[in-house]
């Protein structure tokens, strides 16, 4: 556990009994300015350890045992709690200057960070940038929760409380957590064949399905990928199909149905194909000058309801996540959409705003429930809202046992 210098250290004890309680070897380094908020002697009783705050073991207040390299060798999971903006940002730079960045940079163990400051230097695009690279390197971030900050000010900011960190601690350590599961995930843009040569196609990029994909392979699940139009690898461990119109994506999802336990479709699936695509590539000259060609769309299956009615009525335990892609009135819309549809989780997306949505990092989404629950989450990267989605199906499993 490193602890950086913000008052919501003085959560920290709780968080270090959390832990303990739970059957964590615990072991604690500070900055040195972390010390001011929180005393080391505290950490020292709770974990059984030394909890150092210098760098150079030659000074009579660190004694060999808490070395960074060693500690950072022992570590399986990094907790830092909380993170600061300027921690952070030497996070991101791979600064070594005191005894936790120099610890942090030489751990080969996962890092989860719960930040925690004034909600300025929150939404501060310096912070929003670290934060960024840091979750693309594969940091894990739990919070800051919105509320009464304690510098005054009102926002979001507020590190989230001991029991949070703790859980989001269990799901980081537990890739155990979807041992079992078979989560098929469909991702990216479906390609329409107009003629040999051309097809109707969408923006979708594939990222926020291949996100999916990973975290719950990450999760021990065994992952069914199936692929649209997209250019990205495959991630660690994931089963992939590669499928190129609405009507293949269908039979590849209808086949892998079965086995899954989740669904979670995030595929940008056309509404419409071309009636009859043409074996030959369509030449211009063949019409007559100055004529516009006609394409007649026909409907596409909607592959999401179908799977919903199959499960339905196979009276199968699976949770199965929808996307929606929208552009104005995003929550009614989304409201309207799981009804029609009938699953379990609808992710809303809009699609207007620039950091959102098509061909991007981030993704500002809202979780819909068939009940008509709305859940705002503000804007993460891709790799977050798997998370966030994967817990949300993680309770949703839970309920079904
Ligand atoms: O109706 P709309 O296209 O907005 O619905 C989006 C959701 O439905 C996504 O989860 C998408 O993968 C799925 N879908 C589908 N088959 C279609 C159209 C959409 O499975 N033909």
């Amino acid at each position: 556990m490193a602890v950086s210098a913000g008052i919501a250290a003085y959560k920290v004890p709780e968080l270090v009994r959390a832990l303990v309680r739970e059957g964590h070897a615990v072991r604690c380094v500070l900055t040195p300015n972390a010390t001011r908020f929180v005393s080391p002697l505290v950490l020292e009783t709770l974990t059984g350890h030394p909890a150092g705050h210098q760098l150079f073991a030659g000074q009579a207040a660190v004694p060999s045992e808490i070395d960074h390299i060693a500690l950072a060798d022992w570590a399986d999971l990094c907790v830092v709690a909380p993170a600061t903006a300027d921690l952070l940002a030497r996070l991101r730079a791979g600064m070594a200057d005191d005894l936790v960045s120099a610890t942090l940079l030489a751990t080969r163990a996962p890092l989860l960070v719960a930040p925690a400051m004034n909600v300025n230097m929150w939404e501060h695009p310096a912070t929003r940038e670290n934060l960024e690279v840091l979750v693309g390197r594969g940091v894990r971030t739990v919070g800051p929760e919105s509320g009464e900050l304690a510098c005054g000010w009102e926002g979001q900011g507020r590190m989230s409380e001991p029991a949070e960190i703790a859980a989001a601690v269990a799901l980081a350590l537990g890739s155990e957590a979807m041992r079992g599961e078979t989560v098929l995930v469909t991702a990216g843009g479906t390609r329409e064949p107009i003629d040999t040569v051309r097809a109707i196609a969408n923006r979708s990029s594939g990222r926020m399905g291949f996100a999916v994909a990973a975290e719950a392979a990450r999760r021990g699940a065994r992952v069914v990928l199936v692929a649209g139009s997209t250019s990205l690898p495959t991630p660690p461990g994931v089963e992939r199909i590669d499928v190129g119109s609405a009507l293949e994506m269908r039979d590849a999802v209808l086949a892998a149905l079965p086995d899954a336990t989740v669904v979670v479709k995030a595929a940008a699936v056309a509404d419409f194909r071309p009636a009859s695509p043409q074996e030959h590539k369509i030449k211009k000259e063949t019409l007559p000058e100055g004529e516009s060609l006609h394409l007649e769309l026909v409907p596409n299956p909607d592959i999401l309801a179908e799977l919903c009615r199959l499960t339905r009525e196979s009276g199968a335990q699976r949770v199965i996540v929808g996307f929606a892609a929208e552009s104005h009135d995003v929550v009614a819309a989304a409201c309207r959409k799981i009804a029609r549809k009938g699953c379990d989780l609808l992710v809303a997306n809009d699609v207007s705003r620039s950091d959102a949505g098509f061909d991007v990092d981030t993704n500002a989404v809202h979780f819909v429930s068939p009940d008509g629950e709305v859940e705002e989450l503000p804007l993460l990267s891709k790799q977050e809202v798997a998370v966030q989605l994967l817990d949300r199906v993680a309770k949703l499993r839970d309920g079904h046992r």
